[in-house]
């Protein structure tokens, strides 16, 4: 039986005692949460996702690219920056709203576009939109997702950011585009930083330990079979197509000149394409190196961000995303000069281990641990938070 499943801890407890896998983790059985309410922090959702999932499908969650430096840098990065709280200011009320691209979010976590979120949890996106409808949050949907935007934006109750990878056949993209429009998506989300391909070696060692026949789900034969199970592809004639097509700035306009919809470019990581995104016509950057799985720079992205936000000039909001996992690191990429921050993997291990449950824990504790740091740091509301409040460590 399916662990998703079992209503019952002692049977689960006993299902993860017999299993190989919780030795080579490192891990014990009685040390895993039983229910999202254990949790302490997001860290704790990881490992009962890891026992839960196939290792394959871990594997593609945890996986940066080459010896996963850049994964590491994005959390040891948050080092680089202290926190600087001032005393003796009303803190009793607690505003962790923003306003983004001309709609208000009561909070600046977004839930960052993920594929393939049916590996995680039979419900996949719409559990993760049920959970961002009830918390409040912005969420973006993958171009690879195994949802429908339209079945994703009736569980949300409103409609969600579309995020694009372009393909070497511009008409399948631009009727993907026209499809998350008509869908009521007011964001086209850019991802610029996957055309290039990636060395997934993590990845590649949790396949080896997975002694399932993945090709019963995951049938590789063609790129059409590949993505049967990827709504945005239904109808589509994927013969020839590429995804790792040689796309410039160019498409960007093209891109522009299609849509009605505001265009985010995300994977953006110096000042120069900071200023190039905005002059060909980005209503909105994200500062990303893809959690670490697209190109192993070695650099976090928010020691990134600076830069970024100098290109950017405060003429459009800068989001950003990479290794976030406490409050303390949101805080710090606010007072940076970010607009919101986006989480991945931290929901990830939520909805892997309880479904929506535990995507809307994650949350809770994210928002708890950022509202707790905005109080003893002074800032009762999210524009009170500036760049003197944090320093940049001289050692
Ligand atoms: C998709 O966005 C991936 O990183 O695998």
């Amino acid at each position: 039986m399916s662990p998703w499943l079992s209503p019952n801890r002692r049977d689960f407890l006993k299902f993860l005692a017999a299993s190989p896998l919780l030795a080579a983790a490192g891990l014990r059985a009685e040390d895993l949460i039983g229910s999202p309410g254990d949790a302490l922090n997001v860290f704790d959702f990881e490992p009962v996702a890891r026992q839960k999932l196939p290792p394959a499908h871990f594997g593609y969650m945890a996986t940066g690219v080459d010896d996963d430096a850049t994964l590491r840098a994005n959390r040891d990065g948050f080092s680089r920056y202290q926190i600087r709280p001032r005393r003796l200011i009303d803190t009793s009320k607690i505003d962790t709203s923003i306003n983004l691209l001309g709609a208000k979010w009561n909070t600046p976590i977004i839930l960052a576009p993920v594929g393939s979120q049916k590996a995680f949890h039979p419900e996949g996106e719409v559990a993760v939109a049920r959970a961002a409808k009830s918390k409040r949050h912005l969420q973006m949907l993958s171009t690879v997702t195994t949802s429908s935007v339209e079945d994703v934006n009736a569980a949300r109750g409103e409609p969600v950011w579309f995020q694009l990878y372009p393909s070497t056949d511009w008409n399948l993209s631009r009727s993907m585009v026209k499809r998350a429009e008509a869908a009521g998506c007011p964001v086209l989300v850019f991802t610029v930083d996957q055309i290039s391909g990636s060395n997934r070696e993590t990845l590649k060692r949790f396949m080896k330990q997975d002694t399932r026949d993945c090709r019963v789900c995951h049938d590789r034969s063609s790129l059409q079979t590949s993505n049967r199970r990827r709504p945005m592809f239904d109808g589509m004639d994927l013969t020839g197509v590429g995804f790792q097509p040689p796309v410039t700035w160019d498409y960007v306009k093209r891109l522009k000149d299609t849509t009605k919809m505001k265009l985010v470019i995300k994977g953006i990581l110096t000042r120069e394409d900071a200023a190039l995104s905005i002059k060909h016509g980005a209503d909105a950057l994200v500062c990303s190196n893809h959690g670490g799985r697209a190109d192993e720079t070695g650099r976090s992205s928010i020691e990134c961000l600076p830069e970024v936000l100098a290109g950017a000039a405060g003429r459009v909001p800068v989001l950003v995303d990479g290794g976030f996992r406490r409050g303390t690191d949101i805080f710090k990429a606010l007072a940076l000069g970010a607009t919101a921050i986006a989480v991945g993997r931290p929901y990830l291990w939520g909805l892997g281990s309880f479904g929506q449950e535990g995507v809307e824990a994650v949350l809770d504790i994210l928002t708890r641990e950022l509202q707790l740091t905005m109080r003893y740091s002074g800032t009762p509301a999210i524009n009170n938070i500036t760049r003197a409040h944090v320093i940049e460590r001289t050692l």
